[in-house]
């Protein structure tokens, strides 16, 4: 098995031109790398109007022979994940590649025999243990569609995205460790099922001996299914042969208004570009031992844990528990204990471990590393240098990875060693990309040293091919705001030598820790709690977080504890969203700066959160500016 590798900077520039003048050239090599069952009759056919996106039309495949199957001559025995547990006295886990077939092959039954079928959406709320990964490779086995919830979602979100996939089937864990706490999953899981009544199975997998209550005829463990499996001798599942346009997964997303989305994403598409970025970017070799800090809740897990990797046959590190517990050295102990060759997190974990100092790296040797790289949000320069001075001891080529949950895989990096990285920027876009630069009206501003909207013009195999159930907020969303381009919410310079740099998101959307939370989501619940009349949410520079939540409150006229009413509004946003929704500052005003045809003028409320006080730009369209004054003199 090869792999399709830029290994070189010539090669870069000479596959970057191919890629944009005979696209259906390059993607038609690279997609010849992988096992299908039929070949497509088409590469690529498109329009953003619509959209209507189709990569290697008429083509059939299962993803997972592609993840397990064809390793198994070759690499039957390799580890395919390595699991560390939360707590790191407690046994590891190493599981082949072979073992991991077996097993995904075995819950394909299970998921089977309990009426899942393709087509099927199945929601998993689960922490980060293998079985995460087995349910959903068994999801893809079968033809059905999986919709991962992260396990710091509310009983709401989860009722939520249960409801709007329709999702008549729910994996999930008895609980999950996480740090020095246990997150009892089930009972989150049972209270969200109050509003989903059509759910017929929940299939549950003891982690934590957490007491759980089973409902009778739905509800149904893990362990006692398996068993069904093995005393019925069944052992291989056949995988199903799927379009290549066949929906794998949703995976909602907050967007700048309503409920968050689910972004749809294909099969052939999402496999060839999730599989060919991991190798580019990384630069993955054979043997290399990989290890992606995020959590499969999020898209990285989806592209960069379990897809990526084992499509490329690589070992993938799987971490159930968070960098700081028992103590700060948890990242460092696991390159050091498994040797690992690249490591793959976000900003806000490096920027929280910068504060522990050096002392919990200097007991790990670290001489393994090779690749090191970043995902989520804009790395500030002095974290940057850090991570590359500390942990990559100035050896280790950085990747900063710009993409999102819509794009499938990684669109703007530095390829590692390949292209050169350059602190704080994104760089270069991938071979098959194209991005470009608008300004409000939609016209490309092009040339160097400029800044705009960035928009992708022509598509990448796993851009996202439609939001589950409401096409039309796709377009409008993505591709409605300037015609004929895909539109990523984000604005960008260009430097003097042509590279990205990504400076945040141009929408209501907020970027806190690398998790994406929607302004009018963390407003709507914090109006959900009685006493609150009005409120508006922005967000503002945060020394860890990358950006906090700033929440300006009107409460009614009743008398109010104000400290008491601050934790009882974050209270409220965390059973409505979930823990990393709360806000970060609360300020009470008693009005708004709106305008006369009542909108809220952001602009201003987040450069006061910013602690900005003298430029806040022209006020006299206000309804009431006298409210700007008083808004600045309570500034928290
Ligand atoms: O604003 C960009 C930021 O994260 C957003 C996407 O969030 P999400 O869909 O949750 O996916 C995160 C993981 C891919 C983008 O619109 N973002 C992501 N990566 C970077 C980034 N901002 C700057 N630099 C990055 N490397």
């Amino acid at each position: 098995m090869s792999f399709y590798r830029i290994s070189n900077a010539d090669k870069y520039r000479t596959a970057y031109q191919q890629s944009v003048e005979h696209p259906e050239t390059f993607w038609s090599d690279i997609a010849g790398h992988f096992t299908w069952r039929k070949r497509w009759d088409k590469v690529l056919e498109w329009n953003f109007e619509q959209p209507d996106i189709k990569w290697f039309r008429n083509a059939r495949l299962n993803i997972t022979e592609n993840c397990l199957d064809r390793h198994l001559a070759d690499r039957g025995d390799q580890p395919a994940i390595i699991w560390e547990p939360n707590d790191p006295t407690q046994a590891n886990r190493t599981i082949t590649y072979r073992e991991l077939h077996a097993q995904v092959c075995k819950f394909a039954h299970v998921l089977k025999n309990n009426g899942v079928g393709r087509a099927d959406r199945v929601c998993i709320y689960m922490g980060m243990i293998p079985e995460l990964a087995i349910a959903i490779l068994a999801c893809a086995r079968i033809g059905a569609i999986h919709s991962v919830i992260f396990g710091g979602f509310s009983a709401r979100s989860i009722a939520d995205r249960v409801q709007d996939a329709g999702a008549e089937y729910v994996i999930t864990a008895d609980g999950a460790f996480r740090g020095g706490k246990v997150i009892e999953l089930k009972s989150v899981v049972d209270d969200a099922l109050e509003q989903c009544p059509f759910v017929k199975r929940v299939i549950v997998y003891s982690r934590t001996d957490t007491p759980v209550s089973m409902i009778q005829g739905r509800d149904v463990w893990w362990d006692d299914e398996l068993e069904n499996v093995h005393n019925a001798g069944y052992a291989d599942f056949p995988a199903e042969e799927m379009d290549s346009e066949d929906p794998l997964f949703i995976l909602y997303t907050s967007g700048s208004t309503g409920k968050p989305k689910g972004v749809v994403h294909s099969s052939g598409g999402y496999m060839v570009y999730a599989t060919y970025s991991f190798v580019n970017v990384f630069q993955y070799n054979p043997g290399d031992v990989y290890f992606c800090t995020a959590d499969i809740g999020w898209i990285t897990g989806h592209s960069y844990i379990v897809y990526g990797p084992l499509c490329a046959g690589a070992t993938t590190v799987l971490f159930e528990g968070v960098p700081t517990w028992p103590e700060a050295d948890r990242f460092w102990e696991i390159v050091d204990k498994y040797k690992v060759n690249i490591l793959y997190t976000a900003p806000t974990a490096i920027r929280s471990l910068m504060a522990h100092g050096t002392g919990p790296i200097e007991k790990h040797d670290l001489s393994s590393l090779k690749v090191l790289g970043t995902v989520g949000e804009p790395i500030n320069e002095e974290a940057w240098q850090w991570y590359y001075e500390n942990i990559g001891k100035g050896q280790c080529p950085i990747v900063d990875t710009w993409w999102q949950t819509e794009t499938g895989g990684i669109l703007i990096s530095n390829l590692a060693g390949v292209t050169p990285h350059k602190p704080a920027h994104a760089t270069l876009p991938l071979p098959g990309v194209q991005p470009i630069l608008v300004d409000d009206k939609g016209n490309e501003i092009t040339g160097n040293g400029v800044a705009g909207n960035l928009c992708i013009k022509f598509p990448w195999p796993s851009i996202l091919r439609t939001t589950y159930g409401d096409h039309e907020r796709c377009r409008q969303n993505y591709f409605a705001t300037y015609p004929g381009l895909y539109f990523t919410g984000d604005g960008c310079l260009r430097d003097l030598e042509g590279n990205y740099r990504i400076t945040g998101r141009v929408d209501d959307v907020l970027n806190v820790s690398g998790h994406r939370i929607g302004t009018a989501e963390v407003e709507n619940a914090i109006n959900m709690h009685s006493g609150v009349i009005e409120s508006a949410v922005v967000g503002y520079p945060h020394d860890i977080k990358g950006q906090g939540i700033y929440a300006y409150v009107i409460l009614d006229s009743h008398h109010h504890d104000e400290k008491l009413t601050r934790l009882d509004i974050n209270q409220t946003v965390s059973r409505l969203i979930g823990p990393i929704a709360k806000p970060d500052q609360i300020q009470f005003v008693t009005g708004l700066p709106k305008t006369r045809s009542g909108k809220i003028m952001r602009r201003i409320l987040r450069k006061i959160a910013e602690g900005e006080t003298e430029n806040l730009g022209d006020t006299s369209t206000l309804l009431d500016p006298t409210i700007v004054d008083e808004i600045k003199n309570g500034k928290l």
